[in-house]
């Protein structure tokens, strides 16, 4: 009888492609995709330790496994950033788990379902990459890797020890993966990594402009992003080639993470407040039209009210189009537990909640300095609310359902449409395709 398997996805969209990359590599060993865990002779919990909330998240999804266990045969396997933090440890607080196997073996998933290793925590320097075999969730989407790993040291970041060193793909290999899913109607490119920008191909040293010029002229991509960039890798040849190429999403994930120059330089970001405002104005200069997005942490060791106040003034002048926001979460092994405490909760809960509100009326002013505008979208297919409608997004990955009464007959997947805006809901915009 053909084995089932199902896959629990946490964290960022690197794990989202490690869950599409070990769900292809079931399917080529026979194994059968389901849609819960009650049907699954195997469950694979893809997990994130960014935060201590996603790692506990992963332990009392556990203790619900393993009453599922006892009552049947099942097999348990602990991936992604946590199996990578704690190795070993997850086998004793849970012992009822068959496998743990971290981010690096990702590519080397047969020899740990044969039986060969219970616990793959290593950084292989052969990670196997498959791309042939990736189970793509999406008809019109692709995600790439381009690198993995990362060599910044941010202070508060687990991110080095659970996904290792930065190690670039060579600049062939991502092209012929882009042509593969091109070729598969895959017209939507997002290329990824811990720190996109620091690529350099190890084969021949070209870098990321290099790289996002050569596949944003490959045939048919219709719309090409990536994500995330760190500030200080930003240089001129990605900002040529975003400026240079039409299908280059008008739209940066810039992190900053902090206003004051004090903290960042705790955080070790290797830039100033000045230097990041900078840059944005740099990008601005060249590319106009262009929408940030933005990462920040509130309640850092040592934040004080006009280290915050100074938050909030750098959010306000960049006027980022979307942002998340976090209370900073203290990481085992991180430089940043030497600093000092963090914040005190309430304090911190408070802060999140101010920049929330702030971002919240920015976003507001956004979406509804689109009413009345034709934006170019990207069709997904029909909308999953309304199935008269359809559903897509523009070049700042803002959701746009629209109606089609006056679009020529057919609008499939893939395509790029203009649609007219007439509504801004509350992250979404609303709207009617024009002919
Ligand atoms: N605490 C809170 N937020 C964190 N991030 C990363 N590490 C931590 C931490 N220890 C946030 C950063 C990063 C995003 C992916 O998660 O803002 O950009």
């Amino acid at each position: 009888m053909t084995k089932t398997f199902f896959i629990e996805t946490w964290g960022c969209q690197m794990n989202d492609l490690d869950s599409q990359r070990l769900s292809g590599s079931l399917k080529l060993r026979g194994y059968r995709r389901v849609d819960t865990e009650g049907e699954a002779d195997l469950i694979l919990l893809n997990t994130c330790s960014i935060r201590d909330k996603s790692e506990q998240k992963v332990f009392s999804h556990l203790g619900r496994l393993r009453e599922m266990k006892s009552e049947r045969e099942l097999q348990i396997g602990v991936c992604g950033c946590v199996a990578q933090q704690e190795g070993e440890a997850i086998l004793h607080r849970a012992p009822w788990v068959d496998f743990v196997m971290g981010p690096g073996n990702v590519g080397h998933l047969d020899q740990i379902l044969s039986g060969d290793r219970r616990v793959a925590i290593d950084f292989p320097e052969d990670r196997n990459y498959d791309y042939l075999a990736i189970d793509r969730p999406s008809a019109t989407k692709a995600q790439v890797t381009i690198i993995e790993g990362c060599n910044k040291n941010c202070t508060f970041c687990i991110v080095p020890t659970t996904r290792g060193r930065e190690v670039s793909r060579p600049f062939d290999d991502v092209l012929r993966e882009v042509r593969a899913a091109v070729d598969s109607g895959r017209v939507e490119i997002e290329l990824l990594g811990q720190t996109v920008n620091a690529y350099r191909c190890p084969i021949t040293g070209r870098d990321f402009g290099t790289l996002l010029s050569a596949v944003a002229k490959i045939d048919r991509v219709a719309r090409l992003r990536f994500m995330t960039s760190h500030p200080a890798e930003v240089n001129d040849s990605m900002i040529t080639a975003m400026r240079d190429h039409e299908n280059i999403s008008r739209y940066l994930h810039l992190p900053v993470q902090s206003g004051s120059s004090k903290i960042l330089r705790r955080m070790k970001r290797l830039y100033t407040r000045e230097h990041y405002l900078e840059t944005i104005a740099r990008i601005r200069e060249a590319i106009p039209e262009i929408h940030f997005s933005t990462d920040v942490i509130v309640g850092f060791p040592g934040e004080t009210d006009d280290d915050f106040e100074q938050t909030l003034s750098l959010i306000e002048k960049v006027r980022y189009g979307s942002m998340f926001a976090f209370k900073y979460s203290p990481r085992p092994g991180t430089p940043a537990l030497k600093i000092g405490a963090p914040v005190d909760d309430a304090i911190a809960s408070e802060r999140l909640t101010r920049v929330f509100d702030l971002h919240e009326r920015i976003k507001r002013e956004h979406l509804e300095s689109y009413r009345g505008r034709v934006l170019p979208v990207l069709v997904e297919g029909p909308s999953k609310h309304d199935a008269s409608m359809l559903t897509g997004r523009t070049d700042y990955n803002i959701v746009v359902n629209f109606s089609t009464a006056s679009a020529p007959a057919a609008v499939p997947p893939g395509s790029m449409l203009g649609v007219r805006i007439d509504q801004a809901q509350h992250h979404t915009l609303r709207g009617e395709a024009v002919a």
